[in-house]
């Protein structure tokens, strides 16, 4: 069963208490009928007390007008309130230094807690006049339930302020999340067990959070949310992330306490001298502080230069974003002459066998999907081995690449014309029936064997003549790939028996007719009968 604040706090064995002499002093001031004699009478039973109370009275802090010289004018000077915080403060700064760093760091405890003192006070002034010094004395009060915390929980509470990113203002949640009790919580169950007035001990209680703090009371309600302004002040000057601080303490001044950004930085013009001089007059070593206008300087050149290391980090974002785009070009050109490379015969620059079957194979599968007629013509040089063995190979070379330009020239976009092997070209013609296919074979025949074909360098021409197969596919009885090459080949095989130099079609002759003159033959030979 876990324990109840009041529990944890009861088993502490390191925390402050308060002197008696301050308890006193509380106690005689919550009465009706206040007797200051009698209250001048208790403080001044301590003359170090005295002694520290007369010295501050008369700082410049308070700046009075004479030189006060005892505790019942002092009473009279600055009223009740005033000498009962003052003897609190100083109670408790002697009693919570007297114990050492037991419980947590006392420096930055003191550093939190007299700006929160001296910003509450100065809020309070300008809303609550009357609480003013009951300010003071729980601002200084609000966060001493950090000792209870640490005298606690220990080790693991000094390993999580020391966490990076811990702030003060966000570790209310983490402190329960972690051991299902904050500081707020201990702060109240001390001083209710100090038997503070309930005015304080809520306020304390909720500094972090007033809109929970409920009740009717308006004073109690009003001073928590001083209170919790205060707080957020203190972020500001007791934390490094100042441009989120000054933020949240500029919004919560306006919400809680109506003052605009203009007022809010009016009232904290000089809060940083006044904490020192309060240090001072409480006898507490704490670091100076930036004045309120200089951490807002800091943290707006903090922002320009996050903005300028955002805008840098992007300029390099998009660099090299552009750079990576400019690589996956170079790479998918460089993929794309490689897949062009793969598809292509290096010799004739037309396609390759490879990737004519593959299109052959698609392409008949959307011809019978659809119903639509596709044709292939088998296009085979006649007599080229004769040719090679004549005039060499390079001169067969160039009539293979100068048939591939005249056959890719009476070629459409869609089709595809490959070379097969050796002498042997394939075009496969999408959307054609078996007639258009034969007209188009004759055309190419006839402009073959007009062309007079060079070799490099060389002014003679050779004239060539092809064998042409036609093969074509029913809409209605679709054939696999490999069969319609097979009528086209058997087709052109059934031209070069028929004489060459003419077009066949499902094996047999179309043009031009037997009777009709043969053009010339090529330059080469017409002896050898036998294909290729
Ligand atoms: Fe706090």
């Amino acid at each position: 069963m876990s324990r109840t604040p009041a529990e944890i706090v009861a088993q502490c064995q390191n925390l402050p208490t308060i002197p008696a002499i301050a308890l006193e002093v509380l106690r005689l001031s919550r009465e009706e009928n206040i007797d200051l004699k009698e209250i001048a009478g208790v403080i001044a039973r301590d003359v170090a007390l005295s002694g520290r109370i007369l010295s501050v009275v008369n700082s410049a802090y308070y700046g009075l007008p004479r030189k006060v010289s005892t505790i019942g004018q002092a009473v009279v000077m600055l009223g009740m309130a005033s000498v009962k915080t003052l003897a609190l403060g100083f109670s408790l700064a002697d009693t919570i230094t007297s114990r050492g760093t037991a419980a947590g760091d006392l420096t930055s405890f003191w550093r939190r807690s007299l700006h929160m003192a001296v910003a509450a006070r100065t809020f309070a002034a300008r809303k609550i006049p009357i609480l003013r010094e009951e300010a003071f004395t729980a601002g200084l009060l609000a966060d001493v339930g950090v000792m209870a915390m640490h005298d606690a929980f220990k080790r693991d509470y000094a390993d999580l302020c020391a966490a990076p990113g811990c702030s003060h203002a966000g570790i209310v949640a983490v402190e329960r999340e972690r051991f299902g009790v904050d500081h707020q919580q201990l702060s109240l169950a001390m001083t209710e067990a100090w038997h503070l007035p309930e005015l304080l001990t809520l306020p304390i209680g909720h500094h972090h959070d007033s809109e929970t703090v409920g009740g009717a009371d308006a004073m109690l309600t009003s001073l928590a949310d001083v209170l919790r302004v205060a707080t957020l002040c203190a972020d500001v000057f007791c934390t490094e992330a100042q441009g989120d601080q000054i933020k949240a303490f500029e919004t919560a001044a306006e919400a809680c306490l109506g003052l605009d950004s203009e007022s809010c930085r009016s009232l904290v013009v000089n809060l940083h001298a006044d904490i020192q001089e309060v240090a001072k007059v409480l006898d507490i070593q704490i670091p100076e502080s930036l004045s309120y206008a200089q951490i807002v300087q800091q943290a707006n050149q903090e922002l320009t230069r996050l903005n300028l290391q955002a805008q840098q980090r992007m300029h390099e974002a998009e660099r090299s974003q552009r750079e990576a785009s400019e690589r996956l070009e170079v790479l998918e050109e460089s993929n794309r002459q490689l897949a062009q490379k793969a598809n292509t015969d290096p010799l004739t620059g037309v396609y390759n066998r490879r990737f004519m079957e593959g299109f052959l194979e698609r392409e008949i599968a959307r011809a019978a999907r659809f119903r639509r007629p596709l044709s292939v013509l088998f296009i085979d040089v006649d007599h080229f081995k004769q040719i090679n063995d004549s005039h060499g190979h390079l001169v067969g070379d160039a009539i293979l690449r100068q048939l591939a330009k005249l056959l890719g020239a009476a070629t459409r976009d869609v089709d595809c014309l490959c070379r097969y092997g050796g002498e042997e070209f394939m075009l496969t013609l999408l959307e054609t029936e078996l007639w258009g296919a034969t007209q188009l074979a004759e055309k190419i025949r006839r402009l073959v064997a007009a062309w007079k074909f060079k070799s490099d360098g060389q002014e003679t021409p050779y004239h060539v003549t092809v064998s042409i197969g036609v093969a074509a596919m029913n809409p209605n009885r679709p054939v696999d790939k490999e069969l319609l090459i097979q009528m086209a080949d058997e087709s052109a095989y059934a031209a070069k028996r028929d004489g060459r130099n003419c077009v066949c079609a499902l094996r047999k002759r179309v043009s031009p007719l037997p009777e009709t003159e043969t053009p010339a033959a090529s330059s080469a030979s017409a002896g050898d009968a036998r294909r290729r």
